[in-house]
């Protein structure tokens, strides 16, 4: 396991988790499902969480076990399905997380979590310059100008839009895309103090 994917999944769960707390878990293009594990780990009110990718990789059950050996209160919650991310259903209840969806694959989580009003958080990454972005990239760089548009599409769908940076040492691409169904009950901050979450 490459380390650079734990570090980004752990920063990228603590500043989900400051907005979002509570919810299914669903973890999309998910390589090891670490971004589930850790969602699950900075808030138990969450029951269950899934992990879903084309590939799951070979390691991952032993990624698994290695972080439920750490965590015993992770046993039997999260379930690895290996599908394709458009095949799933999602509720307007789920937290929609997902780091390094490449490209236009990020897009279709975003616009998934949409249809299904439900919370989402991406780290998007290997943006496809010839797509998107196109009324913006006179002024912003080209995989910017794709994310601000993503944003803004977001907003345009009634979401409220919040924009964060992971530290750029533990990845250049490091744009973090949340969205909330504007009005949603389920959207509120948490303002409490959690260990790892400061
Ligand atoms: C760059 S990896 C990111 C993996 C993991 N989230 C991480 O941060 O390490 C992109 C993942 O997307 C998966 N993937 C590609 N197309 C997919 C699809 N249509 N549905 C679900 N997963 C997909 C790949 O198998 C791969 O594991």
């Amino acid at each position: 396991l490459p380390r650079k994917e734990l570090y980004e999944a752990w920063e990228t769960a603590r500043r989900v988790r400051r907005r979002f707390r509570g919810g299914r878990v669903v973890d999309l293009a998910a390589g090891h499902g670490l971004l589930a594990a850790l969602m699950l780990v900075l808030d138990d009110t969450s029951s269950e969480a899934i992990a879903v990718d084309t590939q799951i990789p070979k390691s991952a059950a032993r990624v698994a076990r290695a972080m439920e050996d750490a965590w015993p209160r992770l046993r039997g919650r999260i379930r690895f399905i290996e599908s394709k991310l458009e095949e799933q259903i999602l509720d307007r209840s789920d937290v929609v997380v997902s780091v390094h969806a490449c490209g236009p694959l990020t897009d279709r989580i975003l616009e998934a979590a949409a249809n299904a009003r439900s919370r989402v958080a991406v780290l998007p990454c290997c943006h496809h310059l010839e797509h998107g972005g196109s009324g913006l990239k006179g002024w912003l760089a080209g995989s910017l100008a794709i994310d601000v548009e993503r944003a803004v599409r977001l907003r345009g769908q009634n979401y409220d839009v919040f924009t964060q940076l992971i530290p750029s040492d533990i990845t250049p691409k490091n744009r973090l895309l949340l969205g909330a169904p504007r009005g949603s009950s389920v959207q509120a901050a948490f303002h409490g103090k959690c260990s790892g979450m400061e």
